[in-house]
């Protein structure tokens, strides 16, 4: 069988956990491909109960469901034990779903020190960093001096652990710290042991024998495309590279094994952090859609900056990735809304544009909207496409015609069951 990927198309946070509880059932594989504790993906499962995820693989309530964390996911192992710890402490039998592959790096405590360092020395231009160590750790493995997982198996782990250790308290002095312990190095290294009852494994071989012998896997995309390291609004991005090409390079599979790519845009626009936001909202409307949407970040608490969907950014990003289809999330937000707008274009200069310009960072754009009548009614009734109002309905429609791509799904609650198959 082929690898289906699943991912968000905005700044994050566009449902992705949501969704791929829901669609679990129907894989016998779910892989996680690149980020980290960066990531938080909510879930509530059918009694109600709310987990948050940060690098465990959202496939991990159902028995049958093979968990691969791949090795372009970076792996705090403090955070990831405490993960396993909730889990198994709800009752989620987590040992026998779970492996991770040794390619995968580690996030040191001194990655999270850096982290801190660095955002603190750029003052009012820091990126809104999670502060979890992703940029440090990602730095270390494309230059080449990274630990993996699998290094836990070696004689030798404590010396390579010491030796990037003082590295990083060489970088720190850069920063005018001078480091002479390290906090919280004893916990580390007991999760560190703790990480061994996992399975490792040689991801690329088991994936591909999985494609091989017929079973279906979903790759689960975390942060959002325009997040990404190289096709994000750079630099405001992560480190990793969150598009459809990083389930390549993240879980080594061949790109013509990749069938459907399930991109999730919410109905409207949010993001997390410092960076351009062209349909950003500074009004009472904006507020409207941070309290109703309940925006505060899963992983750090922030509120959300929000604003409408925007079209242009939702072209780039079905490109770069292939979308083949849409999942639209939280459009129960927007049901209280007498009118609504999607940005159809940018105004940079008095030219109308609907191409994401390279200097983003510094363009002055005018977003240019489209308004819509809002359906102003509840959606719970909702279970098909039938029950939906026409207004929603040729909301939909609008947005298909613009992005030439199907929606194929409709999140109307956080909840499981509220997902309406179109
Ligand atoms: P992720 O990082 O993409 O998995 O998304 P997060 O979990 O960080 O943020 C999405 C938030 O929206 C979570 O609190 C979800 O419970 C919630 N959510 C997901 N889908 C819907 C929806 O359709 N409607 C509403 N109101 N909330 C939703
Ligand atoms: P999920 O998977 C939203 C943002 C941070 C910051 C920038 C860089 O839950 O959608 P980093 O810690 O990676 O160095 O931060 O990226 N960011 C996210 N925003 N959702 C996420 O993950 C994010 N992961 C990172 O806020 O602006
Ligand atoms: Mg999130």
């Amino acid at each position: 069988m082929n690898v289906d990927v699943l991912l968000g198309l905005q700044w994050g946070d566009e449902g992705k956990g949501k969704v791929v509880d829901y669609l679990a059932e129907q894989y016998d594989v779910v892989a996680r491909f690149q980020g980290g504790p960066n990531a938080g993906h909510t879930l509530i499962l059918n009694n109600g109960v709310k987990f948050v995820l940060h690098t465990i693989p959202s496939g991990i309530f159902l028995e049958n469901c093979l968990n691969l964390v791949g090795n372009g996911v970076v792996i705090d192992p403090i955070t990831f034990r405490m993960e396993i710890n909730k889990l198994e402490g709800a009752g989620v039998s987590v040992y026998n779903r779970l492996v991770i592959s040794r390619k995968a790096h580690l996030i040191l405590p001194t990655h999270k020190m850096l982290d801190a360092a660095s955002e603190a020395s750029k003052g009012a231009d820091k990126i809104g960093s999670t502060l979890k160590g992703i940029g440090p750790a990602y730095m270390d493995k494309t230059g080449r001096n990274g630990l993996r997982v699998g290094d836990i198996e070696s004689p030798d782990f404590k010396e390579k652990y010491n030796k990037l250790k003082e590295k990083h308290f060489q970088l720190l002095k850069n920063y005018g710290d001078v480091p002479t312990e390290v906090p919280n190095e004893q916990e580390w290294m007991e999760a560190i042991d703790f990480l061994k009852k996992i399975t490792f494994v040689d991801a690329e071989y088991l994936i591909n024998d999985n494609i091989k012998s017929g079973k279906r896997i979903l790759a689960e995309g975390a942060q959002g495309s325009m997040l990404d390291v190289d096709h994000g609004t750079y630099p405001f991005v992560t480190s990793s590279n969150t598009i459809t090409a990083g389930v390549c390079t993240g879980l080594g599979v061949a790109p013509q094994k990749i069938k459907e790519v399930i991109g999730i845009s919410k109905a409207y626009c949010t993001r997390v952090g410092s960076g351009p936001f062209p349909t950003e909202l500074f009004d009472e409307t904006g507020e409207e859609l941070r309290k109703i949407g309940n925006e505060f970040g899963a992983t750090t608490g922030r509120p959300r900056r929000c604003g409408w969907i925007d079209l242009p950014a939702l072209k780039y990003t079905i490109m770069i990735n292939g979308v083949t289809q849409i999942a639209i999330t939280k459009i129960d937000v927007l049901n209280t809304f007498a009118e609504i707008k999607a940005c159809v274009g940018y105004k940079i200069n008095g030219v109308v544009t609907d191409q994401m310009p390279y200097d983003i960072v510094d363009a002055k754009i005018e977003p240019v909207y489209e308004t819509f009548k809002g359906w102003e009614c509840n959606l719970d009734h909702c279970k098909t496409k039938a029950d939906l109002p026409q207004e929603l309905i040729n909301y939909l429609q609008f947005l298909e015609w613009e992005l030439k791509t199907k929606i194929s799904m409709l999140s109307a609650g956080p909840e499981r069951d509220k997902l309406i198959i179109l």
